[in-house]
């Protein structure tokens, strides 16, 4: 934040992109391309500038000091955008993820306490297992052509759900239950909704609305079904209240015993703020780190030389101790997350009335952060543009100067991604499995991906054919 001494400036004085009437900004937006597009805009008008999506105003901020402040500033003076918790009201699944202040509080210790490294530790055998499913899975496609997200996806389906419900769903080797997708149904509305210019569902509800609505009754059926028979279970086990096996089992010990005050609704609430933020995220996470094996060869062959050192005959990783030893795998999964994070863009506003960087902000301006300006920028590492995953190495020399602050692909402050630890987990568990196992390549060689902003940002349409290992 800043005290220039100047007088600050309205929003409408800030630079920015020329408005039509209504629509605003929204005709020069194609918005699965909104990221790169405001990125593009960063550019040529600075850290700060203003847009319209229809009549809403927007302000964009890409200034590093501004952005960590208004990270760390939570919950006290930035929330999270208050639209997103409007909407997730009305979709019937306010978590820990949209909730603010004190209901944000109370989620946030019992998620953050699930997710522990204690626990990953208990979890890993499971994701073991599915790990080396998947290495079946992708061992019988036969060199056929993979759509890559799709393959991530029943990966972190299965891994969350195990965690967050202790089920098997098992998407990697069946269809998988109904659930998932109708799962698959929110992520793409809840994104449309955000940026809607004006919120049409209240008034008019169009084939996908509908469809949604359906889809989120059915969901709720679901867990609270999954819900009664997890208490029924642990009142047949009553070990499970000290010792509880996953998310659910969790939430409910710290229920029974009052050490939380969590009505049902913010137990389903929350358990689909798992299943959501974890699988998307990480899924397309390792669907760009798959692009970039691909592009780099080099780096595709030092990783294999490590995951060989490392699990020895093995054909995914034994315990945790395997997967600490995977420094190079780690390395080229943060270099990955530097070019591609896939959440580029950050919703806060300000909680009062407040400065920043010589702009005056009513309370309630929605502010969107553009995180990857900094990490792709040479004020903050070094040839930024180039994918070196040594970077991140001290045995290569630490040799590129960086800016860690400057990385967050995770977020910053009091609302860091609680997944991270399961994210890297899995990340590192998948890739070491791939490199070990087979040799990748792209089905459409010379086909441009293009990134695609849906709620999260993938790899548009990549696809890439498995061959058993020569
Ligand atoms: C590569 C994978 C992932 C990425 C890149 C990612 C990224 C993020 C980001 C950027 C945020 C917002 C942070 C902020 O506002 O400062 C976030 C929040 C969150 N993430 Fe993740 N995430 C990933 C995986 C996961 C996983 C596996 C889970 C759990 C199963 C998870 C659960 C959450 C939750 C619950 C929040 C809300 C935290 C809060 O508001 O207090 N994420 N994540």
């Amino acid at each position: 934040m800043t005290t220039a001494a100047a007088q600050p400036v309205s929003i409408a004085r800030l630079p920015g992109p020329r408005t039509a009437p209504l629509v605003g900004n929204l005709h020069q937006l194609d918005l699965p391309r909104l990221h790169q597009q405001l990125e593009r805009w960063a550019a040529e008008y600075g850290p700060i500038y203003r847009i319209a999506l229809g009549r809403r105003q927007r302000v964009c901020v890409s200034d590093l000091d501004t952005i960590n402040t208004m990270l760390r500033e939570r919950p006290d003076t930035f929330r999270r955008t208050r639209h997103i918790e409007t909407i997730m009201d009305e979709m019937g699944f306010n978590g820990v993820f949209s909730r603010d202040g004190e209901a944000w509080r109370r989620q946030r210790k019992v998620v953050a306490h699930a997710l522990n490294p204690a626990h990953l530790a208990q979890f890993y055998p499971a994701m073991r297992e599915t790990t080396e499913r998947l290495r079946r899975r992708w061992a019988g496609t036969q060199g056929t052509a993979l759509e890559v997200c799709r393959e991530l996806m029943r990966y972190t389906v299965d891994v969350t759900a195990h965690l967050a419900f202790g089920i098997d769903v098992n998407t990697i080797e069946t269809d998988g239950p109904v659930v998932q997708q109708q799962l698959d149904r929110v992520f793409p509305m809840l994104f449309r909704r955000t940026v809607a210019p004006f919120p049409y569902w209240r008034y008019l509800k169009t084939p996908a609305d509908r469809e949604l609505d359906r889809a989120l009754a059915a969901i709720r059926t679901t867990v609270v079904d999954f819900t009664e028979r997890c208490r029924e279970r642990m009142r047949a086990e009553p070990g499970l209240f000290a010792q509880p096996t996953n998310f659910l089992e969790a939430i409910l010990a710290a229920q029974a015993e009052e050490a939380v005050d969590f009505s049902d609704d913010e137990i389903y609430a929350n358990v689909i703020t798992l299943m959501l933020a974890g699988e998307d995220t990480t899924a397309n996470t390792l669907a760009w780190a798959c692009k970039f094996l691909v592009d780099f060869p080099q780096h595709f062959a030092r990783a294999r030389a490590e995951a060989d050192a490392v699990l020895g005959a093995d054909t995914v990783a034994a315990d945790l101790d395997a997967i600490r030893r995977l420094d190079f795998i780690e390395a080229l999964a943060h270099e990955t997350m530097r070019h591609k994070p896939v959440a580029p863009i950050l919703g806060v506003e300000p909680k009062v009335d407040i400065e920043l960087l010589g702009c005056h902000l009513p309370a309630g301006t929605e502010i969107l952060a553009l995180t990857r300006p900094n990490a792709m920028s040479d004020d903050h590492f070094a040839a930024a543009e180039r994918f070196e995953p040594g970077r991140w190495l001290r045995a290569d020399g630490g040799e590129e100067p960086h800016n860690p602050r400057a990385f967050m692909p995770f977020g910053a402050g009091p609302r860091f991604c609680p997944g991270r630890g399961l994210a890297m987990l899995e990340i590192k568990a998948v890739l070491a499995m791939l490199v070990r196992n087979f040799d990748i390549a792209l089905a459409t060689p010379g086909r441009d991906v293009r990134e695609q902003l849906n709620f999260t940002m993938l790899p548009e349409g990549l696809a890439l054919r498995f061959a058993a290992r020569t």
